[in-house]
């Protein structure tokens, strides 16, 4: 007794406290406290040209296979200008290659037409991507909420890009980073989204994407995207790369 066991029982309450510090560190709070999307947002400015995927997580819209030229584009439905019937969503991939076998959800070029409404114009930076059924004449917010209803809508959160809109010299976005939502799965490297059972609520509820005006980002940017998604408490693991080299967007929506 004495010395030796103290000196053992010191020992041991250290190294239990470094296995209890890591436990904590690897089970963060998800989503991360504060988790939100970006404030000061100018969406007019975000949809003015189309975003390219450098990376994402894989979804049933969007498998392996199809991680190949991954482009967003957003088109007004009321015309120029005029976000009040919700913007068109025209994703664009190829499947197995660059230049390979295109698929688009525009309607125009025989896709599954999507569109993206604000429910709450206060928050330009949450929006939500549906079907879109035709111009029923109602407003973005009555037809976002029914489609969220019949669960076929996703939330579309922009959660940081490089500059604010509240910043004097702002001169547009040069990359995004979209998820759909609040990450709320701990993977132990951060949150994830999505929905922790799998299942069909897993579908509209998986997304992560990093978005560059660039076709080919520069590693400049990629790093700040990174940092970012870090900073963000959000899992990195899940993220695959998206060819962008060489893909030729002549035909795409
Ligand atoms: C289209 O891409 C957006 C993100 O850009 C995503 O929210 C949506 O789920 C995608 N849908 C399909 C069908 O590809």
């Amino acid at each position: 007794m004495g010395k030796t066991f103290l000196v053992c029982l010191v020992i041991l309450l250290a190294s239990a406290s470094t296995i209890l510090g890591r436990e904590l560190l690897a089970q963060p709070t998800c989503p991360p406290p504060g988790f939100s999307s970006a404030k000061s947002f100018d969406l007019m400015s975000y949809i003015s040209a189309p975003w390219y995927v450098q990376k994402q997580v894989t979804t049933t819209y969007t498998p392996e296979n199809f991680l190949y030229c991954v482009r967003a584009n957003y088109i007004q439905i009321a015309g120029p200008g005029d976000l009040s019937k919700g913007v068109y969503v025209n994703n664009y991939s190829n499947k197995d290659r660059v230049n390979g076998l295109a698929a688009t959800t525009s309607k125009a070029q025989g896709g599954f037409q999507l569109y993206a409404t604000v429910p709450d114009d206060a928050v330009p930076s949450q929006l939500q991507v549906g079907p879109y059924l035709g111009d029923n004449g109602v407003t973005t917010a009555v037809s976002s909420a029914s489609a969220k209803m019949s669960g076929e809508a996703a939330n579309y959160w922009v959660v940081a890009t490089d500059s604010s809109s509240a910043d004097p010299k702002f001169e547009g976005y040069e990359w995004a980073i979209i998820t759909t939502g609040p990450p709320t799965i701990p993977s132990g490297n951060g949150c994830r989204t999505g929905s922790a059972d799998g299942g069909i609520a897993d579908v509209a509820q998986r997304g992560f994407w990093w978005f560059t005006r660039k076709q080919v980002a520069t590693a400049e940017t990629l790093e700040a995207l990174r940092a970012k998604s870090l900073e963000l408490g959000l899992d990195l693991g899940v993220l695959q790369d998206v060819q962008q080299a060489g893909c030729d967007y002549s035909g795409a929506p």
